[in-house]
């Protein structure tokens, strides 16, 4: 299966993601990967010899042009799975048009509870003692597509944000890495509430 991955940070999910694909058997190969801005991910891209792309929406006159433009270049690629790995723009209709029912989003939180931007962040501040990882389908929403897989992780009494993200981080990169298999070679079957690999 061809995958695209969608990056804005740090890039440490793709990174593990190219990993994962370079093991000999993996049953996905990362065919690109787009941001929407300068940042590491693309470092990463390249010392995996992988091509990528920047379609940023400050280059564009309005947010539909730019979807339009990220869902053509993406489909250059000819995907069968689009990832959004710490990709932090809301994917627009004409990508969903495309795409929907294979973009896969990570959010470090056990959606549906904390969706959004700043999901630690809420989590921390509402005093939960479990908080995780979520693989889903992305859908129109923020963080509200069918859920694919999800990963608890404790809170500790003195965590802070870049702490507890960080352990967050260490469970999404696994997780991330099986879905992207399981979906590569089981396929999702979706009623768009709920999703399981048959
Ligand atoms: C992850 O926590 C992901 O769930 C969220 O953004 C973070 C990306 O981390 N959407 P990185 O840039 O891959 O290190």
């Amino acid at each position: 299966a061809a995958v695209v991955v969608l990056a804005s940070g740090t890039g440490s999910l793709l990174r593990s993601l190219l990993d994962a694909a370079a093991a000999p058997g993996y049953p996905a190969r990362i065919a690109a990967v787009g941001v929407d801005r300068d940042c590491p991910a693309t470092a990463h891209a390249e010392q995996a010899g992988v091509p990528h792309f920047r379609v940023a929406l400050t280059d564009f006159p309005d947010r539909a042009a730019w979807d339009v433009a990220l869902a053509d270049v993406v489909a250059a690629y000819s995907p069968d799975l689009v990832v959004s790995a710490g990709f932090m723009k809301i994917l627009g209709p004409a990508f969903l048009e495309r795409f929907g029912g294979r973009i896969l989003n990570t959010h470090p939180a056990l959606l549906p509870s904390f969706p959004g931007a700043h999901g630690v962040r809420d989590a921390l501040a509402y005093g939960v003692k479990v908080t995780g990882s979520t693989v889903h389908l992305v859908d129109a929403g923020v963080d509200t597509g069918p859920i694919l897989a999800q990963e608890a992780v404790s809170v500790r009494p003195d965590d802070d944000e870049a702490g507890l993200h960080e352990r967050i981080k260490v469970v999404e990169r696994r997780l991330l890495a099986e879905v992207v298999a399981a979906v590569a070679t089981r396929g999702i079957v979706s009623d768009g509430r709920k999703a399981v690999f048959p």
